[in-house]
């Protein structure tokens, strides 16, 4: 059976590629928000994760407008990086493992998602700026399962449902025979609104009531609104909070509040990393 060591919720602003580009970890801008990484960093070390599951949203890289999955899983053996335009370049190339892939994918459709898979699948900043920042240095043997969840093309899943899809692949990692470590990200958010009138829009109040929630397992005071009300609450693209309730979802019920760290402003964003360590796991 494979053990869910834990999760990490976190930023995944463009910028921040360029900044680890640069180098400006001790830059008095980035430094506040770097420094929030360490100990996230350091836990990774200590559970020594084989598989990272990232819930993540693509950004019109991989879909498009015209055709937009809900929820869409990646059964390849390597996913290639690209941009899709914020001129922050690309990375290596990630190794997938496609039969993990397509456990999970059975086991989430036998519980009734209707998931879209990709045995080819591109990924952009949604996924690997997270990568990026959590292993500066990739372990050598890691494999990643990426989980696009639409947060771009309205109608978007409900937040509950995204948290149902969490729970599903979580059952689907405990059903898996094999005796992987896996860790499982949620990227994106927290509050942040790119376009119209309300450009620059965060919601501190919010935010911390959502990173109360998802430690303390009560996420039904996030999943009891509607997407609408979310992105009133928390901007047109803090609606990506919900690939964090995906993340919270698979963890299962108690979990340790290893880490926090939250940080306004980073590029539009009010930028968090929060780990999460699942109960009962050793390291
Ligand atoms: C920014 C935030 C995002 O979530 C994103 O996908 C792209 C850019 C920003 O604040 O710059
Ligand atoms: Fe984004």
């Amino acid at each position: 059976m494979a053990t869910i060591v834990g999760g990490i919720g976190t930023s995944h602003v463009p910028a921040i590629a360029n900044a680890i580009t640069n180098k400006l970890y001790d830059d008095p801008y980035w430094a506040p928000f770097f420094d929030g990484y360490g100990p996230a960093r350091a836990w990774l070390a200590d559970v020594r994760p084989d598989v990272a599951i990232v819930f993540y949203n693509d950004h019109g890289l991989n879909f498009f407008l015209d055709a937009m999955p809900t929820f869409a899983v990646g059964a390849a053996d390597r996913y290639e990086s690209d941009d899709e335009g914020w001129g922050i370049g690309t990375v290596e190339p990630f190794a997938g493992d496609a039969a993990l892939s397509w456990h999970l994918i059975e086991t989430a459709m036998a519980a009734d998602f209707d998931l879209t898979t990709c045995q080819e699948m591109l990924i952009d900043h949604g996924f690997w700026v997270p990568m990026a920042l959590l292993w500066p240095e990739r372990p050598a043997d890691l494999k990643v399962v990426p989980i696009h969840v639409n947060t771009v093309q309205h109608p978007l899943a409900s937040a509950a449902r995204c948290e149902a899809l969490g729970v599903a692949i979580g059952d689907a990692v405990r059903s898996w025979p094999g005796d992987e470590r896996v860790v499982v990200f949620g990227s994106g958010g927290l509050s942040h609104q790119l376009e119209g009138r309300r450009a620059g829009f965060l919601n501190p109040d919010f935010d911390r009531v959502c990173l109360d929630a998802l430690a303390a397992g009560t996420t039904a005071t996030i999943t009891k609104h509607t997407i609408p009300e979310l992105v009133d609450l928390a901007g047109s693209q803090g609606v990506e909070v919900i690939n964090w309730l995906a993340m919270r979802g698979a963890l299962g019920g108690d979990v340790t509040e290893v880490h926090r760290n939250y940080h306004i402003p980073i590029s539009n964003t009010a930028a968090a990393v929060q780990v999460l360590a699942a109960s009962n796991v050793s390291s």
